[in-house]
């Protein structure tokens, strides 16, 4: 039996994931591209597969998975045993270091992590390929999370998906001093999830195909501005995408709205802050959920940071730089 332990970061598009042609493979509808954080924060997930075993088992910070959990990390877990020619059951243990509902994307580094020490545990030789399309299993951007640096997500055009995997753009050192400076905000009430939003958005949105249709344009100038490390077409680009993805939440039915008071405080600071030094040092992204993504650059790191942190309604503020992807930790590092 062996354990491999793996150690994941998540990631943060700047092109969205919003919808998708298959909600059982979760393909989308359109591509992104995510920028991979460094282990400020990150997932530790440990996998053995035990003939012992007569049920897959998943820990979660120290308590058992919730059972929509379960599923997803068995959808993984089935199509690696699958590509091995296994039939064992696994024990898998996950850790993060940053609260799982604190809207961080701990569903990407989860998931990757739980594709690239699955995959090792049973014996697999995988490509970064397969492991990309192992992570989307268990959730869509956690496929953009098995590599480091600039990652797109090719939506592909296959029925199977196999077409639909995540490559690498630049490396973490392509651009160095980029930030990200996440800022934690009170969620206030539960939140809907991804999977269910998305599903609302693609039934009832008026305004989805049309954001759809724009994507390829975006994700060309997208990769322009991250191959010139073009700073404030990046800034721009990310801003408006960001309020795109989430005006065709609100144009949805029942509307979804993720923002909340303290985000909107956030995006006013951050075109404050923009205008006083009269060009885009610092640019705002969210998710589904009310916490801000604000890259900037190393340059302007202690200001926005203050910026930030005086709003009221801030809770934290973590900071990122691009991630070399997942790493692989020695035995003795294992959970399990
Ligand atoms: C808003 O990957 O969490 O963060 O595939 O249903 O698990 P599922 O969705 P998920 O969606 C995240 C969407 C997003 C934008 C993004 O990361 O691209």
């Amino acid at each position: 039996m062996r354990t491999s332990t793996f150690v994941v970061t998540p990631n943060v598009a700047v092109v969205k994931y919003w919808g998708k042609r298959d909600n059982q493979l979760n393909l989308p509808d359109n591509g992104s591209i995510s920028v991979t954080m460094d282990e400020t924060v990150r997932t530790i997930t440990s996998v053995e597969f035990n003939p012992n075993l007569v049920r897959d088992s998943l820990i979660l910070n120290g308590k058992p998975a919730k059972e929509n959990e379960l599923v997803r990390a068995v959808k993984v877990l089935d199509a690696i045993r699958k590509k091995a020619g296994i039939k064992n059951k696994a024990c898998v243990i996950s850790e993060n270091n940053f609260p799982t509902a604190a809207g961080l994307a701990s569903s990407a580094s989860g998931f990757a992590a739980l594709a690239c020490a699955g995959a090792e545990a049973a014996g697999l030789e995988a490509t970064e390929r397969e492991l990309s399309i192992f992570a989307r299993l268990g959730s869509g951007s956690a496929c953009r999370s098995v590599l480091g640096g600039f990652v797109e997500w090719k939506k592909g055009s296959r029925k199977d998906g196999l077409d639909s995997y995540a490559v690498q753009l630049a490396s973490s050192s392509h651009w160095p001093e980029l930030r990200n400076i996440i800022t934690i905000v009170d969620p206030g009430r539960k939140r809907i999830g991804s999977a269910e939003g998305m599903e609302i958005t693609t039934r009832t949105s008026k305004l989805y195909m049309k954001r759809v249709k724009e994507n390829p344009k975006l994700l060309s100038a997208m990769r322009r501005a991250i191959r010139r490390r073009d700073l404030e077409n990046f800034l721009m680009l990310t801003m408006c995408e960001s309020s795109r993805m989430h005006a065709v939440m609100m144009d949805s039915f029942p509307p979804i709205i993720y923002l909340n008071d303290v985000s909107r405080e956030i995006i006013e600071s951050v075109l404050g802050f923009n205008t006083s030094k009269g060009m885009s040092c610092a640019g705002y992204t969210f998710d589904a959920g009310p916490n801000a993504h604000v890259y900037t650059i190393s340059k302007y790191e202690k200001e926005v940071r203050t910026l930030l942190s005086e709003i009221n309604g801030v809770e934290k503020i973590i900071i990122s730089k691009p991630g070399e992807g997942p790493r692989r930790l020695p035995d003795d590092k294992s959970l399990i």
